[in-house]
């Protein structure tokens, strides 16, 4: 089977690496890819958002399952083209991605089935915005719709708040996902990730995996996309778990088939779990980046099937068989991000760091260019490393990032140091 999987960031690569190892796929396509997906994909010139060049593409070259990372492409609608096309895809449909692309529609549906969530208020208008806003001292604002990871504000004061209404509203930062925002309460407690394959009705969920989202050691500074993992997260304890299942995924997979928009791919709950129990903070429709390096390299059992199962609805029966061992993805960024970075600069080391025993070195912002594997992104690499426990892998994936330079690099050194 040829298998097209969407996408060129490090998610990406570490999907191709792992569909590449199925006995079921004879070819794997990567669009764009990056310089590591060219590897062991073939990649195209075609960008995630580009769903009907896609489509003529997959056609074209009788793609047997499409594999979709990001959210945009989702959105948009691609598992609802492709599948009136007859092709098969592993990724939510165009009303089923609303889960992530809109923060109200998952805030209604969570209120409507019953689903822990922060309280929240919805405003299209600035001006009672900022009056709420100056009614409380602590809150999170977010742009209602799609805003790269970028569209949430977590303010400590009515004055921050105010900042982050007009960035979004009046200053138009993320463009019409902005039209809208939410208020809401800010809960403590300590974030995790939970993650499932569904085909709509059965649930299988992922190991445990949690990333650190802000830019500097010690969580300090900007939330960038995610600069480490590390997995399993032992904040989510076997009951715990049972009780993220049975509270949350399984009445959002039912109230989503409810709602006429039965829910298919993966679902990514991002929760806080507080002295009341686990609360969603967001869903998103897609793997987390870099919670699948990781994850990827984890997961023994073939993962061709699973994703031909949540599109064929056939998921019931089917298991996954995990390492034992511990894994840790060291993301390694270009100075800057998540502000402005350069592009363009020549990595050196990446063979040295790919041949250690139990590392892989997923590439997210490379390309290749005269023989040279250049920056291309702000997150460059994600180099992943399995261990005898957590802070076994700690040690092999920095030994590994120690190996790779370029001008410019920039890392968390404490990544999983949150473990133990
Ligand atoms: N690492 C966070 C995300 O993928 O949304």
């Amino acid at each position: 089977m040829r298998v097209l999987v969407v996408g060129g960031g490090g998610r990406e690569h570490a999907l191709a690496w792992k569909i590449a190892q199925s006995p079921k796929v004879e070819k794997v396509y990567c669009a764009p890819g990056n310089a590591g997906t060219s590897n062991l994909a073939v990649n195209v010139g075609i960008a995630p958002d580009q769903v009907d060049r896609l489509l003529e593409y997959a056609l074209e070259h009788s793609i047997g399952l499409t594999v979709v990372g990001p959210e945009l492409p989702l959105v948009l609608g691609i598992e609802d083209q492709f599948t009136a096309k007859g092709l098969k895809v592993f990724g939510a449909s165009k009303a089923a991605a609303q889960i992530e692309g809109s923060k109200t529609f998952s805030k209604t549906l969570m209120d409507r089935y019953g689903i822990p969530t922060p309280k929240y208020q919805v405003f299209d208008d600035p001006k009672p915005a900022r009056e709420f806003a100056r009614s409380r001292n602590r809150m999170v604002i977010k742009a209602d719709g799609l805003a790269a990871g970028k569209g949430v504000f977590v303010c400590y004061s009515p004055e921050e708040a105010l900042c982050a209404i007009d960035t979004i509203m009046e200053e138009k930062a993320f463009g019409d996902a902005g039209k809208r925002i939410l208020v809401e309460e800010l809960v403590e407690g300590r974030e995790v990730s939970f993650l499932a394959f569904t085909d709509g009705k059965t649930l299988l969920p992922l190991e445990s995996a949690q990333d650190h989202k802000r830019a500097y050691d010690g969580d300090q500074g900007p939330n960038t996309g995610g600069m480490g993992t590390y997995s399993p997260a032992p904040l989510l304890t076997p009951d715990m778990k049972d009780r993220v299942i049975s509270e949350i995924m399984y009445p959002t997979i039912r109230g989503m088939e409810k709602e006429g928009c039965p829910y298919k791919g993966v679902l990514y709950a991002g929760l806080m779990i507080t002295h009341d129990g686990p609360k969603v903070l967001e869903f998103n429709a897609r793997f987390g980046d870099p919670e699948a390096q990781p994850l990827m390299m984890r997961l023994k059992s073939d993962i061709v099937p699973v994703l031909e199962a949540c599109a064929d609805g056939t998921l019931n029966g089917l298991k996954l068989e995990w390492s034992e061992q511990a894994a840790v993805c060291v993301v390694m960024a270009a100075e800057g991000y998540p502000g402005n970075y350069p592009k363009g600069k020549i990595i050196a080391g990446l063979d040295k760091a790919d041949k250690q025993e139990g590392v892989a070195v997923f590439h997210a912002g490379t390309k290749s260019a005269d023989g040279h594997t250049l920056t291309n992104g702000g997150r460059v690499l994600g180099v992943t490393a399995l261990g005898d426990d957590i802070p076994a892998a700690i040690e092999k994936a920095y030994r590994a990032v120690a190996t790779i330079q370029w001008d410019g690099i920039h890392y968390r050194k404490d990544i999983g140091s949150r473990v133990g």
